[in-house]
């Protein structure tokens, strides 16, 4: 499982704007049972930190620009988030970071289930211990 997937949606634009459409199955690799945002971010406070046992996720930065740092206890890439056309998968068992948050960053996440505080690893220790 490479560490840095990127999906890439197609963009529908005129000249009124453009539109992106994201659909579970099709362009999104699994049912999307959950979509959340995080906005009003401040660049010195990082976020993340943990990684999901069984969750996969779709971090689409629709808004601004971020970073986020991807790993999976064997290997680690930090790349940026920066185009509402552009989707990193968040797979299982990678840990990661977000971080240097444009002020008017937007970042939506599209999850294959619910929130479920026991399917996350938030101590790096424990990861690495997981993903050895
Ligand atoms: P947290 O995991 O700390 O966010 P991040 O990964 O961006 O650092 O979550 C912040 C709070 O929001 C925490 O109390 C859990 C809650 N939360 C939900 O209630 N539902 C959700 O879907 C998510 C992602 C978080």
């Amino acid at each position: 499982m490479s560490l840095i997937q990127w999906i890439d949606f197609k963009e529908i634009g005129d000249h009124r704007g453009n539109l992106v459409a994201l659909e579970g199955n099709r362009n999104i690799p699994f049912d999307i049972k959950r979509v959340y945002y995080l906005y009003g971010l401040q660049p010195d406070l990082p976020r993340g930190f943990h990684a999901h046992r069984e969750l996969v996720q779709v971090a689409v930065c629709i808004n601004g620009q971020c970073d986020i740092l991807m790993d999976n206890g064997h290997s680690k890439q930090t790349v940026r988030l920066d185009s509402p056309t552009k989707g990193l998968l968040v797979n299982v068992m990678q840990w990661h970071e977000m971080s240097n948050f444009s002020e008017d960053c937007v970042l939506m996440v599209l999850a294959s289930d619910a929130y479920d505080e026991s399917d996350y690893i938030r101590d790096y220790e424990d990861f690495l211990e997981q993903t050895k």
